[in-house]
């Protein structure tokens, strides 16, 4: 682990590659510990059910985040990219419309950075090989279907997930599940 990795929270942007050591090596408690510290730099304390989530996912698990609205589960879904960026997998945000996808493709950037965040949707392309993509649910469900196993996809953060049981589109939902 190099030893600058505290300077990480100097500003708001949170920055993983502090978290690699010289082997490429991610410890998931460094993950844990550097998010926590971006996130008290930035002024808030995560919240029970935030550090629970955040616990999980650098853990490595598969979770479904049902708190309710306004309870910060973006907060998580940062953590979430954080997590994949920090060990080099490449990280899907999806929404069920392009202007949910586009608001994030801006906040995530501000956190990020513009060259670690792209968008995909039906208009338009930006950054496309970027290790963290917001598109929507239905452009990730067919490069799912089109590309299977060998698809470049190592996490997926879906918001609005009761759209899992929608008649129409539920299946965009369920395709990577
Ligand atoms: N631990 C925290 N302490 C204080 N404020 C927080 C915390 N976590 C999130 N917030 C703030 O709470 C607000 C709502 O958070 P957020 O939008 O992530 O909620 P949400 O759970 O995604 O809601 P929705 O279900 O409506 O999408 C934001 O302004 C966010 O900055
Ligand atoms: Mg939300």
């Amino acid at each position: 682990m190099r030893d600058d990795r505290r300077t990480m929270t100097s500003s708001a942007r949170l920055d993983p590659t502090f978290l690699r050591d010289d082997a490429g090596v991610v410890d998931p408690d460094a993950v844990y510990l550097a998010f926590v510290e971006w996130a008290e730099a930035t002024g808030i304390q995560l919240y029970p059910a935030q550090d629970e989530a955040v616990i999980e996912i650098v853990s490595g698990q598969n979770l479904i985040l049902s708190t309710p609205t306004g309870t910060g589960k973006s907060l998580v879904a940062v953590g979430a990219h954080f997590a994949a960026l920090a060990e080099g997998r490449r990280s899907y945000y999806t929404a069920p419309i392009k202007a949910l996808v586009s608001e994030k493709f801006f906040s995530l950037v501000e956190t990020f950075g513009a060259e670690n965040v792209g968008m995909i949707t039906g208009d338009s392309s930006v950054n496309a090989d970027a290790p963290i993509i917001c598109c929507t649910a239905e452009i990730l469900a067919n490069l799912a279907l089109r590309q299977g196993p060998t698809a470049d996809v190592g996490q997926v953060v879906m918001d609005e997930f009761h759209f899992y049981a929608d008649p129409e589109r539920g299946w965009a939902w369920q395709v990577h599940c």
